[in-house]
């Protein structure tokens, strides 16, 4: 495959609105969403001097010269980034990540599983195994904490799609695992996105139904362009290059097949 360079460059903000309590979808303009895959994600630099390091974000869509970010307030850049308006210029570097190989749910059914912030990235990888027409059957679980459901009708028109709720208030009461258990679903092949607890569970699954998991480490990155070594993940094998049983997220992944890691 041939690799496509990272660029940095000012992009104009389109359109930004809040979509959830502290979760903001905003439309960016920049000739970096022509190279976006599925699980890529993008860096996004504060104007405030005082914060220095970008925030790694994953990419939700991506449409010609159109990408849109579906991040959560977490700290004094995301506070900033969600006060952008429409014409805003905001500097990004990109695209960062291996992404999800798409090809790997070929012929097979496909269990697409986003836990809070995670459900973003699976939005383009839904659309992108659609448009490829080769997975057998794809199937979307979201995972949320109540019934802010952000996204979910958009999944609808992709994927067969299922929802549990932490507080219970829609769909399956639990995880997204507690829905796999509860409906019965047969999986060929996992790929996912969200927090540790969760990827841990799938990993833990499919270990045992001895299927391939493709999980995204994203939310266990800070600066996310190998600058803070802060990104450190476990692997069973040494690295070709360094020998030891590392691998870091922003360069390596966030991609990773869950059997590969120690986690
Ligand atoms: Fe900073 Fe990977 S996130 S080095």
């Amino acid at each position: 495959m041939q690799e496509v360079k990272k660029k940095k460059e000012i992009a104009r903000v389109i359109s930004q609105r809040e979509i959830a309590e502290g979760v903001f979808d905003m439309w960016i303009e920049t000739s970096i969403a022509k190279q976006a895959k599925a699980g890529q994600f993008i860096s996004v630099y504060p104007n405030n001097q005082s914060t220095l390091l970008p925030r790694p974000i994953s990419i939700c869509m991506a449409d010609d010269e159109k990408l849109r970010i579906v991040y959560r307030i977490a700290g004094k850049g995301t506070t900033e980034f969600s006060s952008y308006r429409s014409e805003d210029e905001i500097t990004v570097l990109g695209t960062l990540g291996n992404g999800y190989d798409l090809s790997k749910a070929d012929d097979k059914t496909v269990c697409l599983l986003g836990g809070g912030i995670g459900i973003p990235p699976m939005l383009q990888l839904a659309k992108c195994l659609k448009e490829r027409g080769k997975a057998k059957r794809i199937v979307c679980i979201l995972g949320y904490r109540d019934n802010s459901l952000f996204l979910k009708e958009e999944f609808d028109q992709y994927a067969d799609v299922y929802v549990a709720t932490e507080d219970g208030s829609a769909g399956t009461k639990g995880n997204v695992m507690d829905v796999i258990k509860s409906e019965g679903i047969d999986i060929d092949v996992m790929m996912s996105c969200g927090p540790m607890p969760m990827l841990r569970a799938i990993k833990a699954y499919a270990d045992e139904k001895n299927i391939p998991a493709y999980i995204s480490l994203e939310e266990r990155m800070a600066c996310g362009v190998g600058a803070c070594l802060g990104c450190i993940v476990k692997t069973k094998e040494k690295d070709h290059h360094s020998h030891v049983n590392n691998a870091r997220i922003c360069t390596d992944g966030p991609v990773f097949l869950a059997s590969d890691l120690d986690m």
